[in-house]
Formats: structure tokens, C-alpha cells, sequence
């Protein structure tokens, strides 16, 4: 049985695996979906909003012909109760055949897989880490850029410290050769050291020359739900804005990505330059999250 924690227990192959399994789950979409889930069932556990993490990972059960249990309001949860987490997934493991799992915590995927006794897939774990994202976004760069076939440069923007999508998906691209990262916040929003290497690059605006020179532009909302201080956010959440003006700096063929939801850090007027990848990039949920059920499946 295999969890799905954190990026860092991928090793090339098994992305390499996972990347072309996606990419033949596209082609099965397009030929009407698959039965290879018939029977099995996939516990979504979401204790924080979500619309495509949550939405993605059960159409992707769905499309594998399985079904889907669901919980996404802990306040109709018997953890209102008092009942621990722990218990929650040792009676959802039970009911269910693989478990997708987003916590308020960091750490509280690690801890869940601990009392599972199926496969949990970490949707995102407070300001820790959220693995399955990031590999709809290698699949997204590799679509448009052929990730370690070719120097490769990504400037990521915005909150980095509570952007737990940056901190998964850096980790990843790490195992590519010829991956430059750069990343552009704040100081007080910056990419915590534990995701930093010796030759990342640490800007603090975003300057042109990282506009005209990336591959890819990787922008994220400022976390709000995470500030302890509304006027720290107040004062930040305007610090990059995406106009059109900005993006058309980017080289034609550079991808903008977003995990989303946006708030105003991309404007709408972007939505039809070439750049703009991001709505693609949330599509992309739907093979990825099939190719991961069935592996961490043994299917
Ligand atoms: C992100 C998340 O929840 O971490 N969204 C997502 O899963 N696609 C990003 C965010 O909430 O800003």
C-alpha cells in the first residue's frame, strides 16, 4: 500500500510512470472512461475548502467507474463531537478503498496515514505540502516545456511561505536536470528554508528580466486564511499583479500558471493571452488523479 504524503518520496521513474499513465488516461477519457475502479470506493475527507482538489479527485473515481463517499463540512462531522481524526480515518478506511485527505495542519496527512488502513492521498495539509497538485502541474509544464530535456527556468511568485502547492512542486522539479528555480516574495511571505536549495534564486520583486527570461511563471494567492495579521495581508495582497501589460513581457511561448482559485493577483483580461495556462493546468486534475488511484490501487 502506497500513501501519497509528500513530494518527497517520488523518484524520477515513478514520475516518469505517472506522467505517461496520465497521459494515457487522457486518451481513455476521450474514449469514454474505464471500468478498472468497478467496485472500489474513495473516502474524500476535505476539513477546508476546495472545489478542484476535492471535485478532480472524485470525478476521477468516477471516470475509473468506482465510487465516492464524501465529508467536507467538519461541522457535520462526528469531529464536532469530539471524535479525533484518528479515528474518523481508521472507520473511513474501513468503509472505503483509498482515502483523499485536506487538512487545517501540516503534518495531519502524515499522522492520518499512520491509523489508515488504506492508501491516504494528501490534498493538502495546512501550509505543508499538497504532492497531487503538483503533479498535475509537472504535467502541465512537461506538456508545454519538456521538463530535463532542456535548461528549464520557473519563477515562482507570491505567498510562498503558506503556498503549499510551491513548496510540493519545487521539491519535484528538483529531480529534473537543468531546473533553475527562482523565487520572488516579500520577505515575510518567502519560500520557508526548508524548500530552498543552494542555487535557488531569492528575489524580493519581480523584476522584467524574470519575466522576459522564465519558461515558466508560476504565480499563488496570498494564503488569507493563514495571516495572523489582516493588515500584514492588507498590505500584501496586492504586491503582484498580473495585467496584461505584465504577462506580455513573458516570452510568447512562457506558461503563466496558478493553482487557483485567483483572487485578483491574475487579472480576467489575461485569461485569452497565449501565456495563460492555468485554467488547462486545473483540467489536468482529472487524468493525473486517475493514474494516481489506480497505481496507489495496484491497478
Ligand atoms: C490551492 C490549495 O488549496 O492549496 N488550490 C488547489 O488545491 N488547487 C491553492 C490555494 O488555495 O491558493
Amino acid at each position: 500500500m502506497k500513501h501519497v504524503l509528500s513530494a518527497d518520496q517520488f523518484t524520477r521513474s515513478e514520475l516518469d510512470g505517472l506522467m505517461s499513465r496520465a497521459s494515457e488516461m487522457e486518451q481513455m477519457i476521450q474514449a469514454g472512461g474505464s471500468d478498472l475502479c468497478r467496485g472500489r470506493i474513495l473516502g474524500a475527507l476535505f476539513y477546508e475548502p476546495s472545489t478542484r482538489t476535492r471535485l478532480s479527485f472524485e470525478a476521477a473515481m468516477m471516470r475509473l467507474g468506482g465510487s465516492v463517499i464524501s465529508e467536507t463540512d467538519v461541522t457535520f462531522s462526528s469531529q464536532t463531537k469530539g471524535e479525533v481524526m484518528e479515528d474518523t480515518i481508521r472507520i473511513v478506511g474501513s468503509y472505503a478503498d483509498v482515502i483523499a485527505l485536506r487538512t487545517k495542519e501540516k503534518g495531519e496527512a502524515k499522522l492520518a496515514a499512520h491509523y489508515s488502513p488504506v492508501p491516504v492521498l494528501n490534498g493538502g495539509d495546512g501550509s505543508g505540502e499538497h504532492p497531487t497538485q503538483s503533479l498535475l502541474d509537472l504535467y502541465t509544464i512537461t506538456k508545454y516545456h519538456g521538463v530535463g530535456q532542456r535548461p528549464l527556468k520557473v519563477a515562482f511568485v507570491g505567498d510562498l511561505k503558506y503556498g503549499r502547492t510551491v513548496h510540493s512542486l519545487a521539491k519535484i522539479l528538483r529531480l529534473y536536470d537543468g531546473v533553475e528555480l527562482t523565487f520572488v516574495a516579500p520577505d515575510v511571505i518567502q519560500m520557508p528554508e526548508e524548500y530552498v536549495a543552494s542555487d535557488d534564486r531569492i528575489l524580493h520583486t519581480l523584476e522584467d528580466s524574470v519575466l522576459r527570461e522564465s519558461d515558466v511563471i508560476y504565480d499563488t494567492r496570498m494564503q488569507k486564511e493563514r495571516f495572523d495579521d489582516m493588515e500584514q495581508y492588507q498590505q500584501l495582497r496586492h504586491a503582484f499583479v498580473f495585467t496584461p501589460e505584465v504577462v506580455s513581457k513573458m516570452q510568447e511561448e512562457a506558461i503563466l500558471m496558478h493553482p487557483l482559485p485567483r483572487v485578483d493577483e491574475i487579472r480576467q483580461s489575461v485569461d485569452a493571452l497565449p501565456q495563460a495556462k492555468y485554467f488547462e493546468q486545473a483540467s489536468h486534475g482529472i487524468p493525473v488523479r486517475m493514474a494516481l488511484i489506480a497505481e496507489v490501487l495496484g491497478l
